[in-house]
C-alpha cells in the first residue's frame, strides 16, 4: 500500500506516459480519469448542478426516495465500501438511512481529498469507524486497514462512474468488488440509462458551456503539468452519441493543423482530427443484468425514477455451490 506522496508521484508518471502515448498515437485518446485535477473537479461539481445535466439530481432523488428499502437490502451493522470518494451527499443519504452502520471505507486515489471526506464523516457520525484507503480502484488492491469481520459488506459505487469503464474494465472492477465484499456481500451501483439522443447530447454539451470548459481543462492541465504548448484556441468541445458502444463520447476537435510539444516530445494534429477524452456508457436493465451476472452478481433490485432516466441497482453475490 502506498502513502499519499508515493501515490501522487506514481500518478504523475502515469499521466506523463499516457498523455504522450495518447497524443502521439491514432486515433488520439486520453483516459477520462485525467479530467479531474483540482480545476476539473470543481468544474465537474458545477456540472452536477446544471439544469441540462440530469444524472446527479436524478440519482440523488432515487437514493432519497428508496433509502429505507436500500437500507433493508444492505442490512444492519453494515460495512460500506465506497469506490471513489465523491462529494458525500449520496453517501450521507445512505448512511442516514442505515441501521447502526459499523464502518465506512472510502477508497480514492487522491489522499488529500480522502482525508477531508473522512474528517467530515467522522464529525457527522461519531459511532462510525471511518477507514479511508488510498488506492486506485481501477487496479487490484488489498485492504491493509483490516475491515471489521463478521459484518456484511456492501460495495457502493454511485455516480454512473461504471459507465466510464469499457466492458473489460467494468467486469474486472465488478469482480474485484465481489472479492472485497465476500460470500454474503451486496452492492449498490448507479447507472445512467439509454434514452433519446437529444437529452443525452444536451447533458454533455450544456448550454452554459461548463462541460466544454471541463473538457478543455484537460489541455490546460497538460500544458501546466507537462510543459505542453497545446494551443487551446485551436480546439473545441464535442459531445456525440456512439450507438455501437451505447456511449456518450466527449472529444476535443482540432479546427486547424497543430504542431506542439508535450514534455519535450512532438505532438501533431491535423485540422478536423479529434482527441477522444471520455466515454460514458449507458445501460438498460438487460445490459446491466448481463454485465453484473458475468462478474458473479445477481441483480436483486432496480430502483429508477419516473422517467426512467437513471437507475440504482442492488446486487447480491451469487453463492458458490459446495462452498
Ligand atoms: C462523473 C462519470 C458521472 O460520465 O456523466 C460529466 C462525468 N462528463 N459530464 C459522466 C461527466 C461530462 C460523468 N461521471
Amino acid at each position: 500500500m502506498l502513502d499519499t506522496a508515493q501515490a501522487a508521484s506514481v500518478l504523475a508518471e502515469a499521466f506523463r506516459l499516457e498523455v504522450i502515448a495518447g497524443l502521439q498515437g491514432r486515433p488520439k485518446q486520453l483516459s477520462s480519469r485525467w479530467l479531474y485535477d483540482d480545476a476539473g473537479s470543481l468544474l465537474f461539481e458545477r456540472i452536477t448542478g446544471l439544469q441540462d445535466y440530469y444524472p446527479t439530481r436524478t440519482e440523488t432523488a432515487i437514493l432519497r426516495r428508496h433509502a429505507d428499502t436500500m437500507a433493508s437490502f444492505i442490512g444492519e451493522q453494515a460495512v460500506l465500501i465506497e469506490y471513489g470518494a465523491g462529494a458525500c451527499v449520496k453517501t450521507q443519504i445512505l448512511l442516514d438511512a442505515l441501521r447502526r452502520p459499523t464502518a465506512y471505507v472510502p477508497v480514492d486515489i487522491s489522499g488529500d481529498f480522502l482525508a477531508q471526506t473522512a474528517e467530515r464523516l467522522r464529525g457527522r457520525y461519531p459511532q462510525l469507524d471511518v477507514q479511508p484507503v488510498v488506492a486506485d480502484f481501477t487496479e487490484d488492491f488489498r485492504f491493509t486497514a483490516r475491515l471489521p469481520e463478521g459484518r456484511r459488506r456492501t460495495a457502493f459505487f454511485p455516480g454512473s462512474t461504471l459507465g466510464n469503464l469499457d466492458q473489460g474494465q467494468a467486469l474486472a472492477l465488478l469482480r474485484r468488488m465481489r472479492r472485497h465484499v465476500g460470500e454474503d456481500g451486496r452492492a449498490l451501483i448507479g447507472v445512467d440509462l439509454i434514452k433519446d439522443t437529444a437529452t443525452l447530447v444536451r447533458a454533455y454539451d450544456d448550454r452554459e458551456g461548463v462541460t466544454a470548459e471541463f473538457n478543455l481543462n484537460l489541455l490546460r492541465r497538460i500544458n501546466r503539468e507537462l510543459h505542453g504548448t497545446l494551443p487551446l484556441e485551436a480546439f473545441r468541445h464535442e459531445a456525440r452519441w456512439n450507438p455501437y458502444e451505447m456511449a456518450m463520447e466527449m472529444h476535443l476537435r482540432c479546427t486547424s493543423d497543430v504542431q506542439a510539444e508535450v514534455d519535450g516530445q512532438p505532438v501533431s494534429l491535423q485540422a478536423g482530427e479529434t482527441i477522444h477524452t471520455e466515454s460514458s456508457r449507458k445501460y438498460d436493465l438487460r445490459r446491466i443484468t448481463c454485465l453484473t451476472e458475468g462478474a458473479g452478481w445477481r441483480l436483486a433490485n432496480f430502483w429508477t425514477d419516473d422517467q426512467r432516466q437513471f437507475a440504482v441497482v442492488g446486487l447480491e453475490v451469487v453463492k458458490r455451490r459446495n462452498a
